[in-house]
């Protein structure tokens, strides 16, 4: 694989097998130094034309944790802002001699049109409304670890699916991985057309909820909307929000999934997220970095993975500090 652009360009057996390489590296991850060399020598650039927390923070630990050099990007620090063409940058940055670039920007396609213009592996890192594969990815690999498999399962993707590279993504992971997917809502908050996919919808998330093994709420994405698709905060967590109430009609081992940030009051209380057991946001954000760095590893690593630790941070040879007279 040189690049991760979409979820679609991953068949079944492609998903399973980031997910198990994602596992090996969660594995060194536990180790006493956290670190093995499979990208050493391998320059890796963060290219954030979008805000991010976790996305960004994550990749940077992941390909460290590989051996990577890594370049952080900000789009707001950059010559961006003296004009210069998104092509421009991306080919400066390019001629600096880097093996992949990790790209987040708020235009559908930007990281497809990156990587016709630079020969280097370009993964996605969420792109407008479009697709934000290694979202998905993470999210696969928890539902797996806490579910056993996604085969069968009936995962509701509720909230603003209308906006959200994550719902598209996910979407497409879960029924790939064999899941049922219901997608719950207010109709202004869904896309116009569903017909690329196999999913449910339903506008009544109390009938749904205690069907399901897991729930994946959305963020309205406020910041996207050119005007309110919701008449209040309230009505939309009266309808839509996981309550207390709520989540006491969910399964007892049904997960709770959501990509952050959060608005605790809108999508989900506060009370759920501080005592309930069945929320897997942390362990989301943590298996963001085994998932990372195992899509790095393919795009860029070299043949098998190599899980000897590494030598990273020993000094330079000796030979080469010698003065030779
Ligand atoms: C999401 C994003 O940026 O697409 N967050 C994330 O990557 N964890 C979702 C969001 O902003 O609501």
């Amino acid at each position: 694989m040189k690049h991760l652009l979409t979820i679609g360009d991953l068949d079944r057996g492609e998903l399973e097998e980031l997910l198990d390489h994602a596992d090996r590296f969660a594995e060194v991850l536990t180790r006493s130094v956290p670190k093995v060399p499979a990208l050493r020598g391998r320059t890796v650039v963060l290219a954030f034309f979008e805000d991010s927390t976790r996305t960004r923070s994550s990749f940077d630990v992941a390909a460290r944790r590989l051996s990577a050099d890594v370049i952080n990007f900000s789009a707001g620090a950059s010559s961006l802002n003296k004009g210069e063409s998104l092509r421009d940058t991306v080919e400066t940055i390019h001629a600096m001699g880097i093996d992949a670039m990790v790209v987040r920007h708020r235009s559908s396609g930007a990281p497809h049109r990156i990587a016709e213009w630079i020969d280097a592996s370009i993964v996605n890192a969420g792109d407008g409304w479009h697709q934000h594969p290694t979202q998905a990815l993470l999210d696969s690999y928890v539902l797996r670890k806490r579910l056993g498999s996604l085969d069968g399962r009936h995962i509701a993707i509720v909230g603003d699916i209308a906006h959200s590279r994550v719902a598209r993504s996910d979407i497409e992971a879960f029924t790939a991985l064999g899941a049922r997917v219901t997608l719950v809502g207010p109709t202004t908050l869904l896309p116009p057309t569903l017909s690329p996919w196999n999913v449910e919808v339903a506008h009544d998330l109390d009938a749904v909820i205690g069907d399901l093994d897991a729930i994946y709420l959305l963020r309205i994405q406020n910041e996207r909307l050119a005007e309110p698709l919701i008449p209040s905060n309230r009505e939309y967590r009266d309808r839509f929000g996981l309550t207390a109430a709520r989540a006491r009609r969910l399964r007892a081992d049904a997960v709770i999934c959501h990509p952050g940030p959060m608005n605790l009051g809108v999508e989900i209380d506060r009370e759920v997220t501080a005592n309930d057991d069945r929320v897997a946001v942390l362990d989301q954000v943590a298996a963001g970095v085994p998932v990372r760095m195992a899509v790095l590893f393919n795009v860029i690593g070299h043949g098998r993975f190599d899980d000897t630790p590494s030598g990273g941070d020993e000094p330079v040879p000796a030979e080469t500090n010698e003065v030779h007279s």
